[in-house]
């Protein structure tokens, strides 16, 4: 039996940090195994924002070197940039002669661009779900992992799909669903002592991959404590429970488990936690760094991983095109 297909956009948003690790990164590699994956960057989409060409470029490839250098694995995927696929333009076109302007209107990402970008609220903007949905169905994909924020917009490329396929009388398109690969996202709180980690959060909240050992000990020695705990087994507050959330993540679990006695026990030094957590994690992130830094600063196997990217990724947008101008109606 072939493998189910699952595709996935990733937004060229600047460097990742440990949340972007633990929340949909950790999965994507996850399902290489089990699924026909393509996983692209979407460049064509960023461009509802207008960066300049320099950004534009720079942003999408930083952010393929550092999936890659995590282990999205170009012989068990298909990576490839969004922008190396006109296909998915053409597919793009034909969705919206069906996509209509009152649905496209009240979708919930358009309403807060809306009122976000006032001064430019432009037609891509307003197709986003459709550009979406022709990424997914150019690749028939059965599965797309994302996060909750993207249902609607998976729910509109079920809509598109249907209504495809009910014009023509055909069976051309699938209907996607989203999917959580291996149950829960595991949400990597930030050293603020607030919510999740974030980059928007401000400076120190954030353990980047490509931080520094130095860095993220500085970072991590200045995270948010209280003066300790005044009972045996109180319950953590937030800034202290989200230490030992990143000591989970990256420590064994009798360190994990000494700490936590030491804290019911009205003995633990913070200082110390942190100390370890320091070690722990610039173990974790060093090897992700060190091959962020090889992957970066070899451009030609870079360009060969773009290169057979595109070239599976062509192959079956090709099929899907193909079908379906022939289902519309051009014969050549
Ligand atoms: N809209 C997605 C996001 O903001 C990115 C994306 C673009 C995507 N095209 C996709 C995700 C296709 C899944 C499938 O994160």
């Amino acid at each position: 039996m072939s493998k189910e297909i699952v595709c996935s956009g990733i937004r060229p948003t600047g460097n990742l940090h440990l949340g972007n690790y633990f929340g949909a990164l950790r999965n994507f590699i996850k399902m290489q195994d089990e699924y026909n994956c393509y996983f692209f960057i979407a460049d064509y989409h960023s461009l509802t924002t207008h960066p300049t060409p320099e950004n534009l470029y720079n942003n999408a490839r930083q952010i393929l070197v550092q999936y890659l250098a995590c282990g999205l694995d170009p012989e068990k995927s298909t990576i490839y940039l969004q922008s190396d696929l006109p296909e998915t333009i053409e597919l793009y076109l034909f969705l919206n002669m069906n996509a209509y302007l009152g649905e496209l209107e009240r979708v919930t990402s358009f309403k807060d661009k809306v009122r976000q970008q006032p001064n430019n609220v432009n037609a891509g903007l307003l197709t986003y779900p459709t550009l979406m949905a022709a990424d997914i169905l150019i690749h028939k994909a059965a599965k797309v992992p994302v996060g909750k924020d993207q249902e609607q917009h998976l729910e509109m490329t079920r809509t598109f799909a249907g209504r495809f396929n009910n014009m023509y009388k055909c069976e051309v398109f699938p209907m996607p669903q989203a999917f959580n690969f291996g149950g829960d996202l595991v949400k990597i709180p930030g050293l603020d002592g607030s919510g999740k980690m974030g980059k928007s959060e401000g400076e120190g909240n954030a353990l980047f991959l490509t931080d520094e050992p130095n860095v993220i000990k500085k970072k991590i020695m200045r995270a948010k404590t209280d003066n300790g705990p005044e009972q045996m087994n109180q319950q953590k507050p937030v800034e202290i429970e989200n230490l030992f959330t990143l000591l989970k993540v990256v420590s064994k679990p009798d360190t994990v488990e000494y700490f936590d006695d030491l804290y019911n026990r009205c003995q633990i030094r913070y200082g110390d936690l942190k100390k370890q957590l320091v070690e722990d994690m610039n173990l974790f992130i060093d090897p992700i760094r060190e091959r962020i830094k090889a992957i970066d600063s070899d451009e030609k196997s870079l360009q060969r991983i773009m290169d057979m990217g595109k070239e599976k990724a062509h192959e079956s947008a090709r099929r899907t095109i193909d079908e379906v101008r022939h289902v519309i109606g051009f014969r050549n």
